[in-house]
């Protein structure tokens, strides 16, 4: 049985592996009607491109993937849970839309082939080792396809009830990240270093906190 934050978030054992996790994440969760939307980040940004194909690192219910592909992009979404990636799914053919959706513990795999842009919203997990989401986002970079774009999404800052917690992750900044990937100058423009203020959420424990999010998008040269 997993335990439980007093919040109702399920706390990693030690024994945990990222699906384990977020298979037991994703199953406490109830199946909502509506299709989910978009990340509204996500959206602006894909507006400045043109519409290709894409890759979405991390999609849980498939709100971004379904979003892309409701706008033509040829989308590919891998998940690390194959309890999300069967709500995604329902939630595609709910709203007619193609995606091809793959289970990659992207810890240890990535999916094949090269995309216009390949995009990651909220690549958190509390199963993260040092470093881990670096090389999965250095990895993402080489998936870029000439003339693409890599796109990364990310919170800027943890409620202060999850400091201490496993939670409690390295959420670095949009220019420490792009440092941390280090593209090469002569190949990489930087599109978008930012980072945004999302307003007064409530947080996990229902107490009000300020959200910010940050954006890094680099686009290669064709
Ligand atoms: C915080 S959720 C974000 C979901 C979605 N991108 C969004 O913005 O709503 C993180 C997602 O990443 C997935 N994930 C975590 N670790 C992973 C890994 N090692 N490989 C693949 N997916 C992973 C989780 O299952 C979860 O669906």
């Amino acid at each position: 049985m997993t335990r439980r934050t007093d919040t109702g978030m399920p706390w990693p054992s030690p024994e945990d592996t990222p699906q384990t996790y977020w298979d037991a994440f994703h199953g406490g969760l109830d199946v909502p009607d509506q299709i989910p939307t978009p990340n509204p980040l996500l959206v602006e940004e894909a507006s400045r491109l043109p519409v290709g194909s894409a890759l979405d690192l991390g999609c849980g219910t498939g709100g971004d993937a379904i979003g892309l592909a409701g706008l033509g992009w040829r989308v590919t979404a891998v998940d690390v849970s194959g309890e999300v990636l069967r709500r995604a799914e329902f939630h595609a053919g709910r709203a007619g839309v193609h995606v091809d959706w793959q289970r990659h513990d992207l810890t240890e795999a990535f999916p094949a082939g090269h995309y216009d842009l390949v995009c990651s919203q909220f690549l958190h997990s509390p199963t993260e080792r040092p470093g881990q989401r670096t090389a999965i986002l250095r990895r993402a970079l080489d998936a870029v396809a000439p003339g693409g774009s890599l796109l990364v999404v990310g919170h800027a800052g943890v409620p202060a009830s999850m400091a201490g917690t496993p939670f409690d992750v390295d959420l670095p900044g949009p220019g420490e990240l792009r440092a941390a990937l280090a593209p090469d100058p002569a190949a990489w423009t930087v599109a978008a270093e930012r980072t945004v203020d999302r307003g007064i959420v409530t947080g996990p424990d229902g107490e009000p906190f300020a959200r910010a999010d940050t954006v890094l998008r680099l686009d290669r040269a064709g």
